[in-house]
């Protein structure tokens, strides 16, 4: 079992290992280590029949009153609407301020789930337990929560810390392999905004459904996010190289109508701006071909099925916009990003620049 304590406006903890789910009660009634009498298992239809059985015995076990509110997969239902029936839901029963939620399964879940709680009574607490392996290491710390709007992702939204995050290793192996590709996408950007040595290390891992491989994997990407996070919590400066691949990636997912899941559209994201920052000479260092190496050796389909204008388009409704500039972040060395502001109507070029 491994435990990273996150410092930001809520200190908890992250802990990582197996069999976690089975142990979440005791572990649960310790974070809130207070009068908590109820808790909502937040899930999909998808994940619910694979953990919430064990999830509520071990709860019910610690003493917890246990109600839950399952919702249909995909990224459709992350939505207000959701929100608003799960808050509606918690109303009805009588949840308090002292009660909290509990987010079982992948981003979607996580982040609709803490944008309840932080809205819910004007805030109350709850738990990550994330199934997939890019919430374990991307969307479940931190404490970013929220849901799409038609205009674009993630919209809507607010920074709420949850007050513990178990990831129970034992849910990769009921993970599909492409869903376990799009958490490998978030280690590799982590790897490559600030730490050299993990891209190398995924580089050289034999299966990433090897255990010791995607724990050691999920231990150092949290500990690069623990460090960004810990620096600024609300994403006004360092947090945002963790967009690296984020501002395109997030185009390519809203073109494809979110046919082309996160983290493979951050993958194509980070290729397209690893090119386009060598094609103008903003790079140090080539971090072209050790990002396009790494991408390819998990077969990460790299061609953008959409143009410049379109991508440009798409991505100028995204948040990441300020005024009449936006935040790209620019590898600059692998294991090094910068953020660079550019006008947004250069934006187009500079992705054409990244397809060329
Ligand atoms: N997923 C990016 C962040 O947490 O800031």
């Amino acid at each position: 079992m491994k435990k990273i304590t996150i410092n930001a406006s809520r200190k908890y903890d992250v802990i990582t290992g197996p069999g976690l789910i089975s142990q979440a009660g005791q572990l649960i009634r310790t974070a809130l280590s207070d009068n908590a009498k109820t808790v909502c298992i937040v899930s999909d239809d998808n994940v619910s029949p694979l953990y919430r059985a064990p999830l509520k015995k071990s709860l019910t076990e610690a003493g917890f009153k246990v109600v839950s509110f399952i919702f249909p997969h995909g990224e459709p239902n992350k939505s207000l609407s959701t929100v608003s029936h799960l808050m509606e839901f918690l109303a009805g029963k009588q949840l308090t301020r002292s009660d909290a939620l509990i987010a079982l399964g992948g981003g979607i879940t996580g982040d609709l789930t803490g944008f309840a709680a932080a809205s819910y009574l004007r805030g109350v607490r709850f738990i990550q337990i994330p199934t997939t392996l890019l919430a374990a290491v991307d969307s479940s710390v931190g404490g970013k929560t929220g849901v799409n709007l038609k205009a674009g992702k993630n919209l809507a939204g607010a920074f709420w810390q949850p007050s513990l995050v178990l990831f129970d290793t034992d849910t990769i192996k009921t993970l599909p392999y492409s869903i376990l590709l799009d958490g490998a996408a978030e280690a590799i950007k982590a790897g490559m905004i600030a730490d050299r040595n993990l891209l190398d290390y995924i580089m050289q891992a034999d299966s990433l459904t090897d255990p010791e491989v995607f724990t050691t994997l999920s231990d150092r990407a949290i500990r690069i996010k623990q460090a960004v996070v810990e620096a600024d919590e609300r994403d006004t400066g360092a947090r945002q190289l963790l967009n690296l691949g984020h501002t395109i990636g997030h185009a390519i997912e809203k073109c494809s109508n979110f046919e082309i899941t996160h983290g493979h559209a951050v993958a194509m994201g980070m290729a397209i701006i690893a090119r386009a920052a060598k094609n103008l000479n903003w790079s140090r260092e080539d971090c072209l071909s050790p990002l396009l190496a790494v991408l390819n050796k998990y077969k990460f389909p790299l061609d953008c099925p959409y143009s410049a204008a379109q991508l440009a388009e798409a991505a100028l409704k995204d948040k990441k916009r300020t005024g009449d500039t936006i935040t790209l972040v620019i590898p600059v060395a692998p294991g090094d990003c910068r953020l660079t502001q550019i006008p947004v109507e250069k934006l187009e070029t500079f992705i054409q620049k990244g397809l060329a």
